[in-house]
């Protein structure tokens, strides 16, 4: 999973790259899905980049908490499956251990977060999980 920020701010551009920097890589890794991240509802404004999704990373929680702390992700769309996601598919979760609220995210449709978290004056997503089949 790689978080890649649009934002014009250079120390957020230099603080996702730190984050994406730890993640391990396989170099066997493919590509499989990508989904948008917005810090407002609609998937429209306040884009705050994508998250992409290799196939080492299917069927595995991700806390959106290193990423968001200055903008929560309020909306979400699904924007690309690639060979390998075909059959899979985008969870997102209110909580950040991907339990509560969980929602199907599908192709090109804008998941507005519908749950306010204590101290949260929006509703916001805070974990996913792109569930894919384990048997081949
Ligand atoms: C999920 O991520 C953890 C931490 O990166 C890793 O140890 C574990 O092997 C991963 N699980 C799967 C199913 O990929
Ligand atoms: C979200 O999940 C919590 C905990 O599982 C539950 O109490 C709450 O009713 C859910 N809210 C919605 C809007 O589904």
């Amino acid at each position: 999973m790689q978080f890649t920020t649009v934002s014009a701010c250079m120390i957020s551009l230099a603080v996702a790259s730190a984050n994406a920097a730890t993640l391990p890589k396989r170099q066997s890794d493919a590509l499989i899905a990508q989904f948008r991240v917005y810090s407002a509802a609609g998937c429209f404004d306040r884009n705050e980049g994508f998250f992409t999704i290799d196939q080492s990373q299917a069927n595995n929680c991700t806390s959106f908490a290193p990423y968001d702390a200055d903008t929560p992700f309020v909306s979400i769309e699904l924007q690309d499956v690639l060979t390998g996601g075909e059959n899979c598919a985008l969870y997102l979760y209110s909580d950040t251990g991907c339990t509560a609220n969980s929602t199907v995210a599908a192709l090109d449709v804008c998941q507005d977060a519908a749950v306010i978290q204590p101290g949260a004056s929006l509703p916001t997503w805070n974990s996913y999980y792109y569930s894919c089949p384990t048997s081949s």
